[in-house]
């Protein structure tokens, strides 16, 4: 059965897309639970809202909630949100915007927003006259049964405190978006970075490490549970410390839960990606040969105004540094164009960056100010919009070649793939990931399941993916 539930877009802290069809029936399953009261939740922005997610499920089901794909038949309807760009939070008011139209209907609907959008814009929300009744900020989600019980008794209810050292350890996530096979943990909060184009820092706090312990009692947990996929996540993991726990370290300790858990992490600073944790990752053939290294511009002086702590020779410097460490390590990268004051000499350098980096990938975007960061109050937002996305174009267009050719380069190579599913187009083939996090796709074998692993022989490649079949 084919559901469309919580999945709606994307941001590039996350690689991962969601197979629907498998998050239907894992959704299904956690349905058919009897209970009297029934949450649908939605969810917006990067990998940490979805592992988010996954807390205020499990905080719902202590509550004695079920959970619907179909908001028509809920009672409580939570949309967690993300502000990084505009666009992103005009598509959450779209869907307060449907929302609204579904209250009128069924006026008993609860409707709470949470996450990013709940912290930047706090009471504003609960002004939305007859829709939000509940508004809770991400580090507040422990509070939700007291806010529901409240919104019940019809008072509108707010929870926006940000923590230092709230991680949620003690919650066992329950898994809406699963695929059975792969799962996140996030190992750390907040980020004390401060670029000074990013909202992150004022919707998310301080950044606070989580206890290695109870990260490994969850990995441990997702192993002994079928899962042969984790991806450690944080705002900034090369920053994670417990203790005496570096994240290196922890990455080791991940590795040696089992050879068949692949570790999986995301988002590595330029600033601080340490020799370290590159060469904890050659050790271990179970942690992946894949970094997403943000650059965000290739400019010194516009690196500089975002204070992002490191300049273009820096950051080229470390990417070399990758390759001589790791000779097979795929690198990906974000990248904002169109940022305060950027002249076309400057955007050229980002350019070039790109050409001499041949990312494997890349997310990129053009700068959308957003109110009360640091840029937004120093520098102005200048470059007309044309030109923003002229040049956003034009990386597009650098990085189609740079992904094509990476894929070039894996022709008649052999992988070592992990089962992940039935291929989006078809269900005679599977789907997988390689090391690299390029997606397989090969005919199916019987005796084989998600969650094996093959090794797939590549005869055929597009600009996304890999075919191939099993050797
Ligand atoms: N912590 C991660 C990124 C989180 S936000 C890191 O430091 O890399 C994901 C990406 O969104 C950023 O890397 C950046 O490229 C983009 N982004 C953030 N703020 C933005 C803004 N105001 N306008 C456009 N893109 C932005
Ligand atoms: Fe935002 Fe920078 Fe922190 Fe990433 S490191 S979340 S871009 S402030
Ligand atoms: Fe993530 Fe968006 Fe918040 S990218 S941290 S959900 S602003």
């Amino acid at each position: 059965m084919k559901t469309k539930i919580t999945q709606k877009v994307f941001e590039p802290l996350l690689e991962k897309t969601i197979d629907e069809s498998k998050q239907g029936s894992a959704y299904e399953s956690i349905i058919k639970q009897p209970t009297s009261k029934k949450a649908y939740i939605e969810t917006y922005g990067c990998q940490m809202n979805f592992s988010d997610t996954e807390i205020i499920a499990s905080v719902l089901s202590e509550l004695g909630y079920g959970f619907t794909s179909n908001v028509f038949e809920s009672d409580l309807a939570l949309i967690n949100t993300c502000s990084i760009r505009e666009n992103a939070e005009e598509k959450v008011w779209n869907k307060l915007k449907e929302l609204k139209a579904i209250k009128k209907k069924n006026p008993g609907l609860m409707v709470g927003i949470m996450g990013c959008m709940a912290e930047r814009l706090k009471n504003k929300l609960l002004e939305q006259e007859k829709l939000v009744d509940l508004v809770v900020g991400p580090d507040a989600y422990r509070d939700l049964p007291r806010l529901i019980e409240s919104a019940e008794n019809g008072i509108k209810s707010i929870n926006v405190l940000l923590s230092r050292d709230e991680t949620y350890a003690d919650i066992s996530p329950i898994r809406l978006n699963t695929n059975g096979v792969s799962a996140f943990i996030s190992i750390m909060r907040g980020c004390n970075n401060m670029c000074t184009f990013c909202v992150v820092p004022f919707t998310r706090g301080r950044e606070r490490s989580r206890d290695y312990r109870s990260i490994l009692n969850e990995a441990q947990e997702l192993f002994d549970n079928g899962y042969r996929e984790v991806t450690l996540l944080g705002q900034n993991v090369d920053s994670y410390r417990f203790d005496d726990c570096n994240f290196a370290q922890l990455l080791e300790k991940v590795a040696l839960i089992s050879p068949d858990l692949r570790i999986r992490f995301s988002t590595s600073h330029p600033k601080d990606i340490t020799d370290e944790v590159l060469f904890t990752m050659k050790k271990y053939d179970n942690i992946c040969k894949y970094i997403h290294l943000p650059a965000q511009s290739g400019n010194t002086e516009i690196l500089e105004k975002m204070n992002r702590g490191y300049s273009r020779e820096w950051y080229m410097n470390k990417i070399n540094r990758i390759r001589e460490i790791l000779s097979e390590c795929a690198i990906s990268t974000d990248i904002i164009v169109g940022f305060c004051g950027e002249t076309e000499e400057q955007f050229l350098d980002t350019v070039s960056l790109m050409k001499w980096a041949k990312y494997d990938y890349a997310y990129m975007f053009y700068y959308s100010e957003r109110p009360g960061t640091p840029a937004a109050k120093k520098f102005k937002d200048d470059i007309p919009e044309e030109i923003k996305k002229q040049r956003l174009q034009t990386i597009i267009e650098i990085q189609n070649q740079n992904s094509l050719l990476s894929n070039q380069k894996d022709l008649n190579k052999t992988f070592k793939v992990l089962i992940e599913g039935n291929s989006k187009k078809s269900d005679l083939d599977f789907c997988g990931r390689n090391d690299q996090n390029k997606m397989v796709i090969f005919k199916k074998q019987p005796h084989l399941k998600p969650g094996d692993y093959v090794h797939v022989k590549v005869h055929q490649i597009t600009s996304a993916t890999l075919i191939g079949e099993i050797v």
